[in-house]
C-alpha cells in the first residue's frame, strides 16, 4: 500500500480539525533541530512544547528507551517493575515528598491531584470543603476537572457543564485569595510560572500569603510543575525558587524524555488518601517510560542543564533587550531560566509564521506572547541564530511599513 502523502489536505481529511499544525512534517532531529522530510533543518526554540528537554537523539536516552523495549515494553499496573521503582526513588529523593502515583500525561496528573484533594478533604467531616481553586490565566489540561480548573472560555466554550466546586482566584491579588479561600477550600492549584498564560510568575507575596491562609483554613496547595518543573527554570522544581511547599506536585512534559508519562507526587499530608481501586490508569509508568525518564533526570544532573538554563536563559533574556531597544514591536519580556516570553506589539502567530518561513521555530501563546522553550542543552551559538532571525524579521517590517 502507498502511504498518504503527509500534507495539510491529507490532515484535514483523515482527523478532528483541532489542531492548528504548521505546514511542516517533520521525520527526526538532531541536537536542538528538527528536521522535515524535505531535508529543511528548523531550528527548534519550542522543543515538542517543552518535552525535549535533552533535544533530539541523546544517545543515554535512546539506549535507555531501546535497551527497556527490548526486555518489556508493557506490563500493566498488575505488577512491580524497577524502572519505576528507580524513578520513584529519584522523584521523592529530588522533592523530599513522601509518596507518588504515575500517569501518563499532565491533565491525567491533574486529575489525580483533583481527586487526592477531594478525597484528603473529606476526613474532616465539611461536606462543603470540595472547592478546588486555580489562578487565572492559568492552563492545566483539557479532561473534565482539569479544564474547569482551566476555565479560559478559548477552552471550555461549548463543554459546559464544567466541575462543581471549582473557582478561580486572580493572579497575584492578594485580596482576592483572601476573599476566595475558606473552610470550603480543599486545594489551591498554582502554576509558579505560568506557561500558556503568557509566561507570569507567581508574586512571593502572593505565595507567602497563600501559606498563610493554608495554615488558617487547612486546604493542599498544589503545584502544577507540568510545564515549569524537570529543570526548566534553572532548578529542578520551579516551586523551590518561591519555597511554596507545595502538598502535591505534578510533573509531566519532559518526565519521560519524549514517552507519555506523568507523576503526582504528594506530601506526608497526603501519603494514605488512595486506597486500592480509588484510582489507576493502564498505561501510567510504563516501563519504557520510565526508563527514558530516569536517563532525562541522570543527564539533566550529568550535563549541568539547569545552569545551562539559568546562564543561557539569562544570555536570550540580554539579547532580546538589545532587539527590544532597537525595535518598537517587542513590548515586554519576561524570562525564568529557559521559560521566556516576548510580548510584542500584535498577534504573535505573526511573528512565529515569519519564523517558520526562516527556519527557525517559536511559539505563539496568549495572543500576542512569542514563547521560547528549547531544549536545556542550547548553546550560544544556537541562541545566536534565533535572534538573528527575529532581529532580521522585526528590521524587514520596519522598511515594509516605512515604504
Ligand atoms: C502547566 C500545564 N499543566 C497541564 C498541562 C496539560 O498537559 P498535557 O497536555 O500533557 O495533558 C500543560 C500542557 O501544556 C501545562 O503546560
Amino acid at each position: 500500500m502507498t502511504p498518504l502523502p503527509v500534507t495539510q489536505e491529507t490532515e484535514q481529511s483523515l482527523f478532528f480539525h483541532n489542531y492548528a499544525r504548521l505546514p511542516i512534517a517533520v521525520t527526526h532531529g538532531e541536537g536542538v533541530w528538527l528536521v522535515s522530510d524535505d531535508g529543511t533543518r528548523y531550528l527548534d526554540m519550542i522543543a515538542g512544547i517543552g518535552v525535549n528537554a535533552l533535544g533530539y537523539g541523546d544517545k543515554r536516552l535512546t539506549e535507555a528507551i531501546s535497551s527497556q523495549a527490548a526486555k518489556l515494553i508493557h506490563a500493566s499496573n498488575l505488577f512491580m517493575m524497577q524502572p519505576q521503582f528507580t524513578l520513584a526513588e529519584k522523584l521523592l529523593e529530588l522533592s523530599g515528598l513522601s509518596k507518588l502515583f504515575f500517569a501518563n500525561s499532565g491533565t491525567e496528573a491533574i486529575e489525580a491531584a483533583i481527586k487526592i484533594a477531594r478525597k484528603w478533604a473529606g476526613q474532616f467531616g465539611n461536606p462543603q470543603k470540595k472547592e478546588v481553586l486555580s489562578l487565572s490565566n492559568c492552563f492545566h489540561g483539557r479532561t473534565y476537572g482539569a479544564m474547569s480548573l482551566t476555565a479560559k472560555p478559548k477552552y471550555v466554550d461549548g463543554f459546559e457543564p464544567l466541575l462543581d466546586g471549582t473557582g478561580m482566584i486572580n493572579f497575584n491579588d492578594i485580596s482576592d485569595l483572601e476573599e476566595k479561600v475558606s473552610r470550603k477550600t480543599a486545594a489551591v492549584f498554582v502554576e509558579v510560572v505560568q506557561g500558556e498564560g503568557g509566561i507570569h510568575r507567581i508574586s512571593q507575596q502572593f505565595i507567602d500569603r497563600l501559606k498563610e491562609l493554608r495554615l488558617q483554613y487547612n486546604f493542599l496547595i498544589v503545584a502544577d510543575d507540568i510545564q515549569a518543573g524537570c529543570g526548566r527554570t534553572g532548578t529542578f522544581f520551579s516551586y523551590t525558587q518561591v519555597n511554596a511547599e507545595p502538598d502535591l506536585v505534578c510533573l509531566a512534559k519532559p518526565l519521560g524524555g519524549g514517552l507519555p508519562l506523568s507523576a503526582v507526587i504528594g506530601s506526608e499530608k497526603v501519603a494514605d488518601v488512595l486506597s486500592y481501586g480509588n484510582h489507576g490508569t493502564t498505561f501510567g509508568g510504563n516501563p519504557v517510560a520510565c526508563a527514558a525518564g530516569i536517563a532525562m533526570i541522570n543527564a539533566i544532573f550529568e550535563d549541568k542543564l539547569m545552569e545551562n538554563a539559568e546562564t543561557i536563559g539569562k544570555y536570550i533574556n540580554d539579547e532580546i533587550e538589545k532587539l527590544a531597544a532597537k525595535h518598537r514591536q517587542i513590548l515586554d519580556i519576561r524570562q525564568y531560566g529557559l521559560m521566556i516570553g516576548i510580548t510584542v506589539d500584535k498577534e504573535a502567530k505573526f511573528y512565529a509564521g515569519k519564523a517558520l518561513l526562516k527556519h527557525v521555530l517559536v511559539n505563539a501563546t496568549s495572543v500576542n506572547v512569542i514563547r521560547l522553550l528549547p531544549p536545556l542543552t542550547i548553546s550560544r551559538e544556537e541562541v545566536q541564530l534565533c535572534i538573528a532571525t527575529l532581529d532580521e524579521i522585526f528590521t524587514e517590517e520596519e522598511a515594509e511599513n516605512a515604504c
